[in-house]
């Protein structure tokens, strides 16, 4: 018998596979279609201060089984996901708010949460505070100053110096997310030619199972070079992706592209998934197979 219910940073998960933040969760309904359809967690849209106004279209299919998007946070006020938490609260599932970006707006955004929400959770974003280490760990240790409840630092494959990053951040974080979408990209319509995105010039970032060597490479960085849990996301469609995760260290698992493209009970299946390719190769929970590959090419470290 596998079980698959983990215990990360104090939060049970009944399931190991998360929502990742983006459309897949941006209304009431689509995180009720995400419970039902089997998340272990919600990790919800990010929120800022102040409501994005994104350009349409927003987001197209790309090459290779990708999504492109300019999509950047919520375009809602604040209050107006507050409705959203609750829903979630009042199912009973672990709460993960995203939050982004500055260290005055995670501070505001924060504190808030603390007091009307109660997330188990915060996940803040740096996909727009910039490549360099020393303005990220800025955001981590503020964050870390004005919440008590445990904080997950999600990184963007933009990132050169992951594993520096990772040391200097786990000091204030209690878990990292890896990865965000990747780019910028550009794609288009070869026969006008014309942009598929109504971004600038039809820029964008690209998710979904292209990207998901990028995120396995930088899961496995962050794991070896720091003792915090780390959370993989990056074009998981499927069981098998996911133990590839677990096997570069991570101890649970996001899907966003998959359930944009396959709809809602990717989760689940996903999970299913999980337990069967273990029960398979005979074993009994996602710790026999978690870090094997970490161990597997030890000896080749230096
Ligand atoms: C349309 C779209 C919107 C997204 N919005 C957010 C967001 O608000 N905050 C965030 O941290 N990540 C956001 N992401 C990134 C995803 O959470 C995820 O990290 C990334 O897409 C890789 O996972 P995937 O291949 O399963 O989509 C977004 C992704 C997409 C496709």
């Amino acid at each position: 018998m596998v079980g698959l219910a983990r215990t990360i940073c104090g939060v049970t998960f009944k399931s190991p596979v998360l929502t990742a933040a983006g459309p897949n969760v941006a209304t009431k309904d689509h995180v009720l279609a995400a419970i039902s359809g089997g998340a272990g967690g919600i990790v919800t849209k990010t929120i800022s201060v102040s409501p994005a106004q994104d350009p349409r279209p927003t987001i197209r299919k790309g090459p290779l089984g990708s999504l492109i998007n300019c999509e950047t946070w919520s375009e809602k006020p604040v209050e107006d996901s507050l409705p959203i938490f609750n829903a979630i609260k009042e199912k009973g599932l672990p709460l993960i708010v995203s939050i982004g970006y500055k260290p005055q707006e995670v501070t505001f955004l924060g504190k808030l949460l603390e007091r009307d929400v109660h997330p188990d959770i915060i996940e803040f974003s740096t996909h727009y505070v910039g490549h360099e280490i020393s303005p990220l760990i800025d955001v981590a240790k503020i964050l870390r100053d004005v919440v008590s409840v445990p904080i997950w630092m999600k990184i963007s494959p933009n990132i050169l110096d992951v594993q520096n990053l990772a040391k200097a951040a786990s000091q204030f974080v209690d878990g990292f997310v890896a990865i965000n979408s990747l780019g910028p990209v550009l794609d288009f319509d070869v026969e006008k030619p014309s942009p598929l995105l109504g971004s600038t010039f039809g820029q964008g970032w690209m998710s979904g199972p292209p990207i998901l060597p990028i995120a396995l490479r930088i899961v496995y960085e962050t794991s070896i070079s720091q003792p915090k849990p780390v959370i993989g996301v990056g074009g998981i469609e499927k069981g098998e992706d996911a133990i590839k995760f677990f096997m570069t260290g991570a101890s649970l698992v996001q899907i966003c592209s998959g359930a944009l493209k396959k709809g809602s009970a990717i989760y689940g299946t996903v999970s299913q998934e999980i337990e069967e390719w273990l029960e398979k190769h005979g074993y009994s929970s996602i710790d026999d197979v978690q870090n094997k590959y970490i161990d597997a090419v030890k000896h080749l470290r230096h």
